[in-house]
């Protein structure tokens, strides 16, 4: 695998390897010197168009447990600030030997662009291209509904966060039912996820208001409902994922897309009722970041069935995997 671009570009047996692969990851972690050797002499770039806080900088951490050297780039400070375009953004760091170019960019297919050039010979990894895909972060969500409902703990033992990454090896989301809620339209997260869990085998629900899903959403792999609590009563997630309301992309702050902030959250935001609600093995999932008191309360995003801090820690083991077997090329 020389680039990961997309989630939809994983068969099932790619996906299952790169969680098994992150979960010898994560095992690395647990030790008292985490950094293996196994990047020594790579150079990664990232290079972030848009901000980031989780993305950048487990990315950065992973590369660094792997030995790689890290460059970080951002535009406030670099000369894209005088103009200059992403063409020649690449070739610069082409000149320089880099060999893995994590990227950000408002535009979506902007990856895509980079990797099929000939500005550089780099992997390229993306981190999120306008509202298209976010690949790393569906493996990372993957990784953890695997971790928390694996096929024991669904048979009853309870979640299965005490399970060793031996006991998952091989494990897809079969039979599993994934809800995503909320600003879908805007939501690379979304897309990657629809895509990933369910070539994972998983049974991918949406909730929003019309307004906030995209045109041709009926051709996704997915029943999609426009009221929560139908949502919620028909088809009981196993993992329950909200998303941010992503003003940044609006045009004011709900942009018309919902009437009010208030009746959002009444209609579709996590609140204490309809996490009560949920199944007792259910979990409860954010990309982050999130608008506490938007589409989630403090009580369900700070409650007991919250995975949303593992969902970071797992993301340096997933982007670990994939730096190693995007820039080494490597097959096992
Ligand atoms: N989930 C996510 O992509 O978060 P950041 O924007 O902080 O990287």
């Amino acid at each position: 695998m020389k680039h990961l671009l997309s989630a939809a570009d994983l068969d099932r047996d790619q996906a299952v390897k790169l969680l098994d692969m992150a979960e010898e990851m994560a095992a690395t972690q647990a030790r008292e010197i985490k950094k293996l050797p196994t990047l020594r002499g790579k150079t990664v770039v990232n290079l972030f168009f848009e901000d980031s806080t989780r993305t950048r900088i487990s990315f950065e951490t992973a590369a660094k447990r792997l030995s790689a050297d890290v460059i970080n780039f951002t535009p406030k400070g670099s000369s894209v600030s005088k103009g200059e375009s992403l063409k020649d953004t690449v070739l610069t760091l082409g000149a320089m030997h880099t060999d893995g170019i994590v990227v950000r960019h408002s535009a979506s297919g902007a990856p895509y662009q980079i990797a099929h050039s000939t500005w550089t010979d780099a992997s390229v990894i993306n981190a999120g291209d306008g509202t298209h895909q976010h690949p790393t972060q569906s493996l990372l969500d993957a990784m953890t509904i695997r971790r928390h409902l694996s096929a024991e703990s669904r048979a009853g033992t309870g979640q299965g966060s005490d399970l060793t990454g031996q006991d998952l090896v091989g494990q897809d989301l079969s039979g599993l039912k994934i809800t995503i809620v909320g600003d879908v339209l805007h939501s690379r997260v979304a897309r990657s996820g629809v895509d990933l869990f369910t070539t994972l085998g998983a049974q991918v629900t949406l909730v929003a208001p019309a307004t906030l899903l995209p045109v041709g959403v009926e051709t996704w792999p997915c029943q999609v409902f426009y009221d929560l609590d139908q949502g919620l009563a028909e088809q009981p997630p196993d993992a329950l994922m909200m998303l941010r309301v992503q003003r940044e992309r609006m045009s004011s702050a709900g942009g018309g897309f919902f009437p009010s902030p208030q009746e959002y959250s009444r209609e579709y935001g996590l609140d204490a009722k309809r996490l009560a609600a949920l199944a007792p093995h259910a979990i409860v999932m954010h990309p982050g970041p999130m608008n506490r008191g938007l589409e989630i309360t403090s009580e369900a995003a700070d409650s007991k069935r919250s995975v949303i801090v593992e969902q970071v820690a797992n993301g340096v083991a997933i982007r670990m995997a994939v730096l190693y077997l995007t820039l080494t090329g490597t097959k096992e």
